[in-house]
């Protein structure tokens, strides 16, 4: 295990390209992250070598392919310590994830019931149960967020009564950076018989995450986030959890038999996944997970929180500064509004200097109106990111504010 940040960047072939002029200074990652050769190289090497659909032939490319497909769930699986590959669903995304929970377990939920979320949310964990507000009469409730952007705990504990089927909350807020106290938000739920989903795509990158400790009984993620690519995600469930549930699109793959009048269903994890699925994205998660498994963890999240120090040390006292989501142990998120300008404006600016950050709503506009803003700035950091980057940021930064000033 190892971890050397001047190797890691060496394995970013997007790194050394140049914005603006200038050497690219990426720092949006919790939107998306750049991904490394390792995961290049197997979804390139998979469609030049052994590309075939999965689960369904009898040649050798096919069997080739769906010996990788089902490689790529063994390492999700080590990644997340689930007990089996058969609790290891590929979904399109996070978000496919949770509408995959809210569609299958919503449809056990009637008129009255209580799901809890929080004010921290994105809107992949909003929209899906607002759905199941407006078409079954079921009741959302939302755990404040306190002024350092925690979630106010004692607030969670008296939304929770014998109504709550589910807890839906983010591990860790794309905003505020905040890492929401997983077990304990667990243990309450399941307290009052409530099921719990946590949103993981911000933590399963900067965390190591074992689902089974967490007794979780579901988590979602993307892999797009976890320097895998995009249109590939993945819905962990308690293996009672998914058995219980019924399926979630309809399609090949899914069935145990069809007939003109009747039909049964595969068992998870196949049951949730109908259709031909993203085959070479599943196999590039799969080499993102091996990718980030082979480096040392505990070293990783250290040099991120030092970028997010630094951040801090060199923007220490900014009076044209607001930072928002300052809780303690936070994740390397800094989101942010400069006086008098728009968030929208300042990344313009930060791009000139070959800054990427994100500025909107962050797709959590609940949370907007909860700090009183209407969006903000945010520099997101990956373990890619150097302590240069961070005062590039910053030099950046206190340029563009000056046009404000
Ligand atoms: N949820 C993603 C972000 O925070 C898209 O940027």
């Amino acid at each position: 295990m190892t971890f050397d940040p001047a190797d890691i960047r060496a394995q970013f072939p997007i790194l050394s390209r140049q914005v603006n002029g200038r050497p690219l200074v990426y720092l949006d990652s919790a939107a998306s992250a750049q991904k490394p050769r390792a995961v290049i190289d197997a979804m390139v090497r998979t469609t030049e070598t052994s590309y075939a659909n999965v689960h369904r032939g009898l040649h050798t490319l096919a069997n080739e392919t769906t010996e990788a497909f089902e490689g790529a769930r063994e390492s999700v699986r080590r990644l997340i310590n689930a007990e089996t590959t058969a609790q290891v669903i590929f979904t399109k995304g996070a978000t496919d994830a949770i509408n995959l929970v809210a569609s299958s377990f919503g449809l056990s939920l009637v008129a009255g019931d209580e799901i809890v979320l929080s004010e921290m949310e994105h809107h992949s964990n909003i929209v899906p149960w607002h759905f199941l507000r407006e078409r079954k009469g079921v009741v959302l409730k939302f755990i404040p967020v306190l002024d350092d952007g925690s979630l106010d705990m004692e607030a969670f504990q008296a939304l929770l009564g014998p109504k709550t089927r589910l807890v839906a909350v983010s591990h860790m807020s794309n905003v505020l950076g905040t890492i929401n106290p997983a077990r304990a938000i667990v243990e309450m739920a399941h307290a009052v018989g409530a099921q719990v989903l946590l949103d993981g795509c911000q933590a399963i990158v900067h965390a190591e995450i074992d689902v089974q400790a967490l007794d979780v009984d579901f988590y979602a993620f993307s892999g797009h986030k976890l320097y895998g690519p995009t249109g590939i995600g993945v819905l962990y469930g308690k293996a009672e959890r998914l058995a219980a549930l019924p399926p979630y699109q309809g399609g090949g793959e899914m069935i145990g038999s069809v007939a003109l009048d009747a039909i049964t269903y595969a068992d998870p994890p196949h049951r949730f996944e109908a259709g031909t699925p993203p085959i070479i994205e599943a196999i590039g998660l799969g080499a993102a997970a091996e990718w980030v498994m082979s480096l040392d963890r505990e070293a990783v999240m250290a040099h991120e929180h030092g970028l997010y120090r630094r951040i801090k040390e060199r923007l220490n006292g900014a009076n044209w500064l607001t930072e928002i989501g300052t809780a303690p142990g936070k994740g390397a998120i800094f989101a942010f509004n400069v006086a008098g300008a728009h968030a929208h404006d300042i990344a313009q600016i930060l791009d000139r200097y070959g800054v990427a950050v994100r500025a909107g709503t962050h797709c959590a506009e609940p949370l907007m109106r909860r700090f009183g803003v209407t969006s903000t700035a945010r520099a997101s950091f990956a373990l890619y990111n150097t302590l240069e980057e961070a005062d590039a940021f910053a030099d950046a930064l206190s340029r563009a504010q000056t046009f404000f000033a």
